[in-house]
């Protein structure tokens, strides 16, 4: 008996689930190869990402979580995705993101991967020289999905709004969320933040002395309440 109603309160929550929808979050940062030794990376931790999947499984989407290398536990419930390079992720995004109904991208994306990657140790020299190539603009190639809600992260370390304003154009955002890395506030690791939300329609709403999971609550949120407008 008990088996059984164990069983129909699960249906109901999946059904709870498919009809709020998948949100793909990406997360981390991107690695790219230098040689199988060593390789180009940032300073980003992942825990923006992963708050952000926890807050939207809390909030009843089922989740995709599609990351780069990072030391965090991925939410139980979330279809976690591994991924290393730019290219890597570009592909799992364009797979996800049409399934999705929102792509949020929290990932410091390397913008350029090493041309030709040496494929033994490169020995000690007096100069190396590596030719760097570009690496797709994710965000941009998703940017005419219909329908897809699509959400950019900017850490810049100067003239942050400027740059948020044209990355959330170029882009086609929904909305944007900007951190910079100036002064005392540290937008990496642990603590207290400041972030600006910026949306299509140029509403600017500050927000000071807050922590990534209070900020990944807010986003989905707004992920929420835009979802279900554009239901209507
Ligand atoms: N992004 C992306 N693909 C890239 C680089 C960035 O999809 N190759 C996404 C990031 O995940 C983020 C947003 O675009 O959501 C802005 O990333 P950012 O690194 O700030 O901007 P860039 O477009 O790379 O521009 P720049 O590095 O010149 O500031």
């Amino acid at each position: 008996m008990r088996q059984v109603q164990k069983k129909s309160t699960d249906k109901a929550k999946k059904k709870k689930l498919k009809s709020l929808g998948r949100i793909t979050v990406t997360a981390g940062p991107t690695i790219e190869p230098i040689d199988p030794i060593r390789y180009i990376t940032n300073h980003s931790t992942g825990r923006m990402g992963y708050e952000i999947a926890r807050a939207a499984l809390n909030a009843g989407f089922q989740v995709t979580l599609i990351s780069g290398p990072v030391n965090l536990k991925s939410p139980q419930k979330a279809d976690l995705v591994k991924v290393q390079t730019a290219c890597e992720m570009r592909s799992k995004v364009i797979e996800n993101a049409k399934k999705s109904e929102c792509l949020i991208m929290t990932a410091a994306v390397s913008d350029f991967r090493v041309q030709s990657p040496s494929s033994e140790k490169i020995k000690k020299k007096d100069k190396l020289t590596l030719k760097l190539l570009k690496n797709p603009d994710i965000l941009k190639q998703v940017a005419d999905m219909k329908d897809l809600i699509r959400i950019g992260f900017a850490l810049e370390t100067k003239e942050p709004l400027k740059y948020a304003f044209r990355k959330l154009r170029d882009k086609k955002l929904d909305f944007i969320v900007v951190n910079s890395k100036s002064g005392s506030v540290d937008p990496f690791g642990p603590g207290k933040k400041e972030y600006t939300i910026i949306t299509k329609t140029g509403e600017i709403s500050a927000y000071k002395g807050i922590s990534k999971r209070q900020i990944a609550e807010l986003i989905i949120f707004k992920v929420t309440k835009e979802h279900e407008n554009r239901k209507k």
